[in-house]
């Protein structure tokens, strides 16, 4: 298979210095992510207030790590034009709050990000499949969004098996993510499973070193 991609969510980082904690997985080599996991949350799709617009201009102005932002928010038909504007590499939207999904990911193309389309654990993947022919990646939650250090949810595997299945038969084009409960233990599982992409939250802020935290995870999952 090819090499796994990581990307350390920073809702567990020190949100006083989040220009250093990038830098911590922004190093050379294996410690450095492949992008950078943004969660916006808007205390209206999710329980739980996080960052919004502003904040990730500032954050592409520090780093050249590509960021990749989850919008837990109501309305992003309006909203997530701003972050693929902004220059997000990837901008992922929830099929669940999402009024015309298919309009939203032609105009992140358009405007220069790469569109995702996230579904909560509960989410058939059947139910969006035309849907994901116009989407870049597909992020599936292993946990009900609106939490770091969040269980793992394991039947969400059989999501990503059919998600790979599905690409790797040439019916869909895209990247397969997924996000919750992503380490040591599990990352396995999920690799296994067909995942290219995958975000980790606690299990790289927690760490003592993050970059390490990084090189350990993707080597596990290329196992
Ligand atoms: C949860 C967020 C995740 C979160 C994952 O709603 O979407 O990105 O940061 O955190 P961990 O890896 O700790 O489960
Ligand atoms: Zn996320």
């Amino acid at each position: 298979a090819h090499r796994p991609l990581i990307a350390p969510s920073i809702l567990s980082a020190d949100f006083a210095r989040l220009g250093e904690e990038i830098r911590a997985v922004a190093g050379g080599g294996d410690t450095r992510a492949d992008w950078v996991h943004v969660d916006v949350m808007d205390n209206h799709f999710v329980p739980n207030l996080t960052l919004g617009l502003p904040v990730v201009q500032s954050l592409l102005k520090t780093t050249d790590i590509p960021l990749d932002c989850h919008l837990m928010i109501e309305d992003p038909d309006r909203w997530a034009i701003g972050y693929a504007e902004a220059g997000a590499h990837n901008v992922t939207v929830h099929v669940e709050a999402a009024a015309d999904p298919v309009m939203l990911a032609k105009n992140l193309r358009a405007a220069g990000a790469k569109a995702g389309l996230s579904i909560k654990p509960g989410t058939p993947l059947e139910d969006h499949l035309e849907t994901l022919k116009h989407y870049d990646t597909l992020l599936v939650m292993s946990v009900e969004p609106g939490f770091g250090g969040q269980s793992f949810i394991p039947d969400v595997l059989a999501k990503v098996r059919t998600a790979r299945r599905l690409v790797d038969t040439g019916h869909l084009k895209l990247l397969v993510e997924i996000d919750g409960g992503i380490n040591a233990d599990t990352i396995e599982q999920a690799a296994e499973a067909g995942v290219d992409c995958f975000v980790a939250g606690s299990a790289v802020y927690g760490a003592g070193d993050p970059g390490k935290a990084v090189a350990a995870l993707r080597e596990r999952a290329a196992n």
